[in-house]
């Protein structure tokens, strides 16, 4: 059951926790988990301030170095527990992306924050988690 799990990780301590039921998955069931960060697009066309540009640019390296960090964090945490888990960093629409991932992947599972970092605490479920939830065809567990 489950042979295919992915792990969407926005860095948030709730997506840690969504990550360690997936290796509790994978440790009973023998699923595979694979773990997704999706930074979000700078759009840095049609900016006529060089300075402007050049920090737009260090934004989006930044970005991509805390996407690596986070993912890391995801892969120390399966050694920990002499499991696996398989990393993908994207870019773009964090819901969209990971729906079409999920999609071409045939996953079979999807374990998720029902919040992530986003800073409005009264919200029960944050934008990208509502719109994976409204649009995935396969199962989702939701971890508040
Ligand atoms: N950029 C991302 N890459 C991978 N997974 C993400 C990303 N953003 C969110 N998630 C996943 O979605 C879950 C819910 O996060 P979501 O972004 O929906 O809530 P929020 O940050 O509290 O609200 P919002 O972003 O709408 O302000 C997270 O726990 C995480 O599992
Ligand atoms: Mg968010």
């Amino acid at each position: 059951m489950y042979p295919k799990i992915i792990v969407p990780v926005d860095g948030s301590e709730i997506s840690y926790k969504a990550l360690d039921t997936a290796l509790f998955f994978s440790e009973k069931l023998g699923s595979n988990i694979t773990a997704i960060h999706v930074m979000e697009d700078i759009p840095v066309t049609n900016i006529e301030s060089q300075k402007l540009l050049n920090d737009m640019l260090e934004i989006s390296a930044v970005c991509k170095r805390q996407g690596e960090n986070i993912l890391s964090k995801c892969s120390e945490s399966a050694r920990n527990r002499d499991l696996n888990v398989n990393t993908v960093l994207l870019k773009g629409n964090p819901a969209s992306i990971i729906l079409d991932f999920c999609k071409n992947g045939k996953y079979d599972l999807i374990i998720m924050g029902n919040r992530g970092i986003g800073k409005v605490k009264e919200i029960i479920l944050g934008s990208v988690s509502s719109k994976i939830l409204h649009n995935s065809t396969c199962p989702i567990l939701l971890i508040k």
